[in-house]
């Protein structure tokens, strides 16, 4: 089933194409809009007021708070040095491994097809470039960019000159 029973959505929840979805074991805040071949995963939560856009993969781990806009295919992470199968080639369990924590702030944007590592925060405000590989955390209303991305600009109005 593409929106699973254990699902939580909140008042006024959009789901453009609620066939065309993976959500399971998440929670979805009011007035949030998701587009088509998203994956939101167990434990995820993702605040009010916030724009998914399609492609777009969210794990188990990610916090979203209210009002933050994620672009087209942005994969957010949980496992730093991920592996398929133990030292004796069994395939690993949900027990081999830990699911590593990610924030993203109010008001923050993600562009598109923006990778994001775990056990960072992406702060309040900030803006991630379209391509970027974010590896650390990003301050507050901060603009990055690149692979690794950096620090590249602000999203706040630029103060007057001191003549
Ligand atoms: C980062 C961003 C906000 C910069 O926009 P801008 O301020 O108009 O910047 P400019 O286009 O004037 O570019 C400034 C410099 O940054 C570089 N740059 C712009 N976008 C970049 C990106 N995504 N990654 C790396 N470098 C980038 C430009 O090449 C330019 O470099 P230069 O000074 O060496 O020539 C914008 O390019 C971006 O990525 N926005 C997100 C778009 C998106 O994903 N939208 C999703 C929904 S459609």
């Amino acid at each position: 089933m593409p929106i699973k029973d254990d699902v939580i959505l909140e008042e006024g929840v959009v789901i453009f194409h609620p066939d065309l979805v993976n959500l399971y074991g998440c929670h979805i805040g009011s007035g949030t809009r998701i587009g088509t071949f998203v994956e939101i995963q167990s434990d995820a939560r993702i605040g009010a007021n916030c724009k998914i856009q399609s492609h777009s993969f969210i794990c188990s781990g990610v916090v979203i708070e209210d009002g933050v806009f994620v672009g087209h295919g942005v994969m957010f992470t949980n496992d730093r040095f991920p592996a398929a199968t133990r030292a004796d080639g069994t395939l690993q369990g949900a027990d081999d491994w830990t699911c590593l924590p990610t924030l993203v702030r109010r008001g923050a944007s993600i562009g598109s097809n923006a990778t994001i590592l775990p056990e960072l925060t992406i702060g309040e405000g900030a803006l991630v470039a379209a391509g970027a590989v974010v590896t650390k955390s990003v301050p507050d209303h901060a603009i990055v960019a690149g692979v690794p991305a950096r620090v590249v600009g602000s999203t706040l109005p630029a103060a007057p000159d001191q003549a």
